[in-house]
C-alpha cells in the first residue's frame, strides 16, 4: 500500500518541470516559515541554520558596506570596532538572559555615547603629555548645554548611561507608540516632557533602534519646533538599517546619526534583521 503510493508520489513528482518544482518548494518554505521567508535587494537570507546554499554552506545575513555608507551620508557614523562587533554579537544572541542582555548592552550603549561626545568635538589642540606635546580633539561646547531626549520606551535604557558620562545632562523625554494596526507602523504621539528653554541646546536622542525612521523623525519635529537646531540633533542607536538613515537624512541633513551597527534588512513587519528582536522586551525582561 505505502510502495503503491510512494511510488505514484515519485511518478508524479517526476513529471513536474524542475521551474515549477523550485517555486513549489519556496512556496512551501514560505509558508511553513509563515511567511517570513527574508529577501535582500541581492540574494535569498536564511534564517534556519539547516537551510543550506547552492554549495551546500548555511548562508548568513549579508553585511553592509560601511564606507560607502558614511560617502553616500557624510553625517553618518558607523561605529566599526572589535569591541562593538563582539557586545552586538552577544546581544543578538537569542538565548541570552534579561540580565546579560541588559549588562552587554549597557556596555555597548556606554561607547556609542563616548562617540557621539567625539563627533561632536570642533576643535584640534595642542596639550603637554610628561613626556611631550601632542595634539588632540576636543569641544568648545559646555557639558551643561548637552540634553538627552529619550523615546520612550526603550530611549530610557539609555539615561543611566550618559548621566554616569555627562553628570549634568538635563533630561528630556518622549512618548511614542507604533501604531500597531497600520501598515507602515506609524508613531502616534502621547506626551512630552522637555526641559523649558532647548534654544542653543545640543540635543542627543536616544533610540536604540532605527528601524524605520519613523520615532525618530516625528520627535524631531517636536523639538524643531521647540527652537532646537537641525545640526544640534544627534540621533545615538544601536542598531540602524538603511531606510531609517535615509529616510532622517532626506528630511533633516543636517542632523547626524551616531550608530553603533546598521543591518541589511528592514522586514515588513518593522523589524530589523539580523537585529536582536524587540529591544524593550529584551532590556525590560517585558516577554519571556
Ligand atoms: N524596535 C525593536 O525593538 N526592534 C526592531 O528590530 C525594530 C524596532
Amino acid at each position: 500500500m505505502f510502495n503503491t503510493f510512494a511510488s505514484g508520489l515519485r511518478n508524479s513528482i517526476a513529471k513536474i518541470s524542475p521551474v515549477k518544482l523550485l517555486a513549489s518548494t519556496a512556496i512551501c518554505y514560505i509558508i511553513l516559515n509563515k511567511g517570513k521567508l527574508l529577501v535582500s535587494n541581492k540574494k535569498m537570507l536564511c534564517r534556519d541554520k539547516s537551510v543550506l546554499n547552492q554549495d551546500n554552506q548555511t548562508e548568513y545575513f549579508e553585511t553592509i558596506d560601511i564606507q560607502e555608507m558614511m560617502k553616500t551620508y557624510p553625517n553618518l557614523t558607523i561605529m566599526n570596532t572589535k569591541s562593538v562587533e563582539m557586545l552586538i554579537g552577544l546581544i543578538r544572541d537569542k538565548n541570552l538572559e534579561v540580565k546579560d542582555f541588559r549588562f552587554y548592552s549597557k556596555r555597548l550603549l556606554r561607547l556609542i555615547i563616548e562617540e557621539a561626545l567625539a563627533v561632536d568635538c570642533n576643535v584640534e589642540i595642542v596639550r603637554e603629555s610628561p613626556l611631550g606635546l601632542y595634539k588632540t580633539i576636543t569641544s568648545t561646547h559646555k557639558m551643561s548645554d548637552y540634553v538627552a531626549v529619550s523615546i520612550l520606551r526603550s530611549g530610557n535604557s539609555m539615561v543611566d548611561e550618559i548621566v554616569n558620562i555627562v553628570p549634568e545632562i538635563r533630561i528630556g523625554k518622549i512618548l511614542l507608540q507604533r501604531d500597531e494596526e497600520s501598515v507602515e507602523k506609524n508613531p502616534i504621539f502621547y506626551f512630552d516632557k522637555l526641559p523649558s528653554d532647548l534654544k542653543g541646546k545640543r540635543i542627543f536622542l536616544l533610540d536604540p533602534m532605527a528601524a524605520s525612521g519613523g520615532s525618530a523623525a516625528l520627535s524631531i519635529e517636536i523639538l524643531l519646533k521647540k527652537g532646537v537646531k537641525e545640526e544640534d540633533i544627534f540621533f545615538l542607536c544601536l542598531i540602524s538599517c538603511e531606510v531609517a538613515v535615509k529616510k532622517l537624512f532626506s528630511k533633516f541633513p543636517k542632523m547626524k546619526i551616531i550608530t553603533a551597527k546598521m543591518d541589511p534588512v528592514l522586514l515588513p513587519n518593522k523589524y530589523i534583521a539580523p537585529g536582536l528582536g524587540d529591544f524593550g522586551d529584551r532590556f525590560y525582561g517585558t516577554k519571556m
